[in-house]
């Protein structure tokens, strides 16, 4: 079995899965969404000190399965960096103490093993990554094998949601309370699409919020119009962007990961999208599309089985990450 910790940004989380059979033996995650909410988003320094207090906890619960580890994994790339420490110290402390292999695993291929948890690798995949502090579109190819078609200019998907849920004072995380709000509402706003006369593949999402800063400024619009014409345009321009990479890479497999790929409406747009470019679309279940630590072990059983180790003294928290851009 593999022990996997994640604490990347504002929930903590460990899992143990079963290395031959993928199996999810043990998760547990304590959210920290209600003590950032009065603030609007995440505080990296109070995150932290939660996870200082949380992760212990969980790990309690897990002993009994200490004499069946065959490695340590945990995130260490990117994300706020106090936090990810909090997870990267218990990995190496629990490393040298069960005298164990540490394996660092990068959250956002955390994020596509969302969708094999359980199961199999589906490969080539062509993956739309749209979180809280990312909007990608990547190709797949396995563990090490992952390299960035587009990526934001600016803000994040799920961000924009979180700020526009902000500025009209509804509370943190955004994207459930304005996916719900907008259910009531109507799409009778007009707003700017992003990047409409750019002719690459890309994302931006500050210029749609400053538009809905000066709409709730004019003070003309009710909140539930405001969050279905701010979503309905957000999503608009994340099917624009993807036809433009579903037209140029012709992928046969598509997944949709990260917490915002539990939006309803961006699910009926792509699965609109798959019938009419013949893919295969793939989600993950509703539970594991926020940060869990089970699709951290499930990247990190890949991890496992090439032998793709570090040393404690050169796990390191990365807050940054890139990836290699695919080839034209
Ligand atoms: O993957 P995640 O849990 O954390 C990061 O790695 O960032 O994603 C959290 C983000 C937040 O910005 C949240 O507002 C957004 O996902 N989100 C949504 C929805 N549910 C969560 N965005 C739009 N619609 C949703 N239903
Ligand atoms: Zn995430």
């Amino acid at each position: 079995m593999i022990l996997a910790i994640e604490s990347s940004c504002d929930d903590s989380s460990i899992a143990i899965m079963e290395i031959n059979s993928k199996k999810l033996i043990f998760h547990k995650k304590i959210s920290q969404e209600m003590e950032h909410s009065i603030y609007g988003g995440v505080v990296p320094e109070l995150a932290s000190r939660l996870h200082a207090k949380a992760l212990p906890n969980i790990l309690k619960e897990t002993k009994q399965f200490f004499p069946k580890l065959k490695a340590i994994a945990v995130t260490t790339s990117p994300g706020l960096s106090v936090t990810l420490q909090e997870g990267v110290i218990m990995a190496k402390a629990l490393s040298i103490a069960l005298n164990l292999p540490l394996i660092g695993i990068n959250h956002l291929i955390g994020h596509i093993y969302s969708l094999f948890i359980e199961k199999e690798e589906i490969k080539p995949m062509m993956v739309l990554l749209i979180s809280g502090g990312h909007t990608k579109i990547l190709n797949f190819n396995g563990i090490n094998e992952v390299c960035e078609i587009a990526t934001t200019l600016d803000d994040s998907f799920g961000e924009s949601f979180d700020k526009v849920a902000k500025m009209l004072n509804l509370g943190y995380p955004g994207g459930p309370i304005i996916e719900k709000l907008a259910k009531s509402g109507v799409n009778n706003i007009d707003l700017p699409l992003p990047l409409k006369n750019s002719s690459s593949i890309a994302f931006s999402y500050s210029g749609l919020k400053n538009a809905i800063r000066l709409i709730i400024e004019e003070n003309k619009y009710k909140k539930e119009d405001i969050a279905s014409s701010f979503q309905s345009k957000a999503i608009e321009h994340l099917i624009f962007m993807c036809k433009r990479a579903i037209k140029k890479y012709k992928p046969i497999n598509f997944g949709i990961v990260g917490g915002a790929s539990a939006n309803f409406v961006v699910r009926e747009e792509f699965n609109k999208l798959s019938k009419k470019y013949n893919f295969k679309l793939f989600y993950p279940k509703m539970e594991f599309t926020s940060d869990n630590a089970a699709m951290i072990a499930r990247a990190a059983i890949e991890m496992y089985n090439k032998k793709l180790f570090t040393n404690y003294k050169n796990l390191k928290v990365l807050p940054r990450a890139n990836f290699k851009k695919c080839k034209e």
